[in-house]
């Protein structure tokens, strides 16, 4: 496997606030890589460097060979781009809005046209094709977005939160989009808040939070290390923690306070688990720890505004 996106110290400043605070990041190709983050954490700037749109402030940024930079107009043909707000023009049909596009690339009207019917079969909007956009759905807008992203046959894709806001039907069909597109060949980056997307598509990932990487590594490898095999929860007032983990001596891993929640983060629950139900407590559950663990121990469970 060889490197298509190489970042070293790489900075993205607004005036005096810092979005992006000196990350390194390698990406290969032909892989599906993560940026996960909870709002603010600085996905999106990222990945607007990467696609040339917005210009690095400090550090190097390598996309394919060359360095990435807003006058880079070779790069931004190579990648495609699923952006997080919908872009698209609300005056235009769904195949207007393509075509529009396709002229951007300098795609000939006949290529184009074929192609169009390809993509929307593609994304399965092809009774959707004169439609206005105000006609469509969240999740048709999101497909045409994805069709609008593959126009140029790009070798990267970048897909900034491309689910939020959809219903599992339409969420599972662009999974199943992207891993298609990802066993053609094509890299794919990722921004995402949902961990099982994370883990459904990502080969690596890195977690961020305020500009800065936390935390890198494939998604079962980061749950064994920061998390362990299971978790068991016990909803219960916190005045008897300290009776009940006494009780439980050694048996007690990892544990920790959350509100109404008592957490276990265990190597091997069983043990626990079998204590547990001979104390007969109610509102127990255990199970298998899990992405979003990770993402809550690394980023804190407090809101971010
Ligand atoms: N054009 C801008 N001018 C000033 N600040 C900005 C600009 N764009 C982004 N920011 C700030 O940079 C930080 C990172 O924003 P960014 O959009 O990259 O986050 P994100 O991880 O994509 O979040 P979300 O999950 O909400 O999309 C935020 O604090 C945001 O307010
Ligand atoms: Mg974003």
């Amino acid at each position: 496997m060889s490197t298509i996106v190489s970042a070293r110290g790489l900075t993205k400043k607004y005036g005096d606030f810092t979005a992006v605070d000196g990350i390194d990041f390698e990406i290969q190709e032909g892989e599906c890589f993560g940026f996960l983050g909870p709002n603010g954490a600085g996905k999106t700037t990222t990945v607007r460097m990467i696609h040339c749109v917005s210009p690095v402030t400090a550090g190097t940024l390598t996309v394919d060979g060359s360095a990435a930079g807003v006058d880079n107009r070779a790069l931004k043909k190579k990648t495609g781009v699923i952006p997080q707000e919908i872009t698209l023009d609300i005056d235009l049909t769904v195949y207007e809005n393509l075509l529009v596009f396709a002229r951007f690339f300098d795609i000939p009207k006949r290529e184009a046209k074929a192609r169009i019917a390809e993509l929307l079969k593609f994304v399965e909007l092809e009774t959707r094709r004169d439609s206005k956009i105000d006609q469509l759905s969240t999740g048709m807008k999101r497909r045409l977005l994805v069709a609008r992203a593959l126009l140029n046959k790009p070798r990267i894709i970048i897909a900034d939160e491309p689910t939020t806001g959809l219903d599992p039907q339409a969420r599972h069909l662009i999974w199943q989009r992207l891993r298609q597109l990802k066993a053609q060949g094509v890299t794919l980056i990722l921004t995402t808040q949902y961990m099982e997307e994370a883990q459904q598509l990502c080969d690596r990932l890195v977690v961020m939070h305020q500009g800065k990487i936390l935390k890198a590594g494939d998604p079962r490898g980061l749950i064994e290390s920061e998390i362990g095999k299971d978790v068991v929860e016990i909803r219960m007032p916190p005045d008897r923690d300290e009776e009940l983990l006494a009780r439980l001596g050694p048996l007690a891993c990892g544990h920790e306070r959350v509100g109404d929640t008592l957490y276990f983060y265990c190597r091997d629950g069983i043990g626990l688990w079998k204590a547990l139900v001979d104390l007969d407590l109610p509102n127990t559950v255990h199970r298998p720890a899990t992405l979003e663990d990770v993402f809550l121990k690394l980023t804190g469970r407090s809101l971010i505004e």
